[in-house]
């Protein structure tokens, strides 16, 4: 079976577009664009979107978007999908339309979150023109960043993307949050495309739908200087500064109009999927990230 390459995109609802306009435009440095048919698209790099929001009654993580490279790839995976015995739904031209694909299929993971199947922009090629002037995201074969599911049905949900779904397994950390606290396993998976990892599996709820995204730029300052607009901003800081043990990403975290978290990072790693070995974390950082400030 062809391998998902990457998360090519995600879906969020909102309430109210123009927040995510101004938080995509003045805080994430991205172009923002009327999508056809309603809602916005949040614009990274030389694609129409990677970052798809629609109008509804929520404000809310909606859809993971995963590519396959072709058609062939595309129809194997709903295949393997099928066999495992979780139904997929095709797309109707409405929504082909909207996300600009030409294949579509929607499925529910075994923890209840919602993935959209994808192969074949036929999106124009335009190039990226950050509102922020030079910054550029990491992006291309990589897509756009990664993705913290909540997956309380954790083994099943696991199992699922490892085995019919083809992901590897780039880490696992046993988060203890105290001393008596029980146990939450967090494990970090790849896509096909080597980034350190493209969907993360926390084993905790999540109302909105997702534990945090991360987007990566390609010039260190740029941390900085997004830093210095959240605070200009009033965007609500998750954890501060630091850089993470198992993937070396330097970042910090802020709320997002969505109800969650975004992780605005630089420097992660790649890894090599066919000769990967799985690594076991032991700390979330080597440095910073103070994830208390934002729960005070
Ligand atoms: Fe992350």
């Amino acid at each position: 079976m062809g391998k998902i390459q990457a998360l090519s995109y995600f879906v969020v609802q909102s309430t109210d577009l123009s927040a995510w306009q101004k938080f995509g435009e003045q805080m994430l440095g991205t172009q923002v664009l009327p999508a056809p048919g309603g809602g916005l698209y949040l614009k990274l790099d030389e694609r129409a979107y990677r970052i798809a929001v629609v109008a509804g009654s929520e404000d809310r993580y909606l859809a993971s978007g995963w590519e396959l490279p072709d058609q062939a790839a595309f129809d194997s995976a709903v295949a393997a999908i099928h066999a495992a015995g979780i139904e997929t739904t095709p797309a109707d031209a409405a929504t082909l339309a909207a996300r600009q694909l030409r294949g579509l299929a929607s499925f529910v993971d075994p923890s209840g979150n919602r993935h959209e199947l994808a192969w074949g922009s036929t999106a124009e090629i335009t190039p990226f023109k950050s509102p922020l002037g030079a910054l550029k995201f990491k992006t291309g074969k990589f897509g756009v960043g990664h993705t913290v599911l909540p997956a309380l049905n954790f083994d099943a949900t696991l199992k699922f993307f490892r085995d019919v779904l083809g992901f590897g397994l780039s880490d696992i950390f046993n988060f203890q949050p105290g001393p008596d606290a029980p146990v939450m396993r967090i494990y970090f998976m790849h896509a096909a495309s080597g980034r350190h990892h493209s969907l993360a599996l926390a084993e905790m709820p999540s109302a909105s739908g997702c534990v945090h995204v991360m987007l990566e730029v390609e010039d260190r300052a740029e941390i900085a200087r997004a830093e210095v607009r959240r605070e200009q901003q009033g965007v609500k800081l998750m954890a501060t500064l630091g850089q993470h043990e198992n993937d070396k990403m330097t970042s910090f975290y802020m709320m997002t109009p969505g109800n969650f978290a975004l992780e605005y990072g630089w420097g992660g790693i790649e890894v090599d999927p066919a000769s990967w070995q799985t690594t076991q974390t032991q700390q979330v950082s080597i440095w910073g990230h103070d994830f208390s400030v934002g729960f005070r």
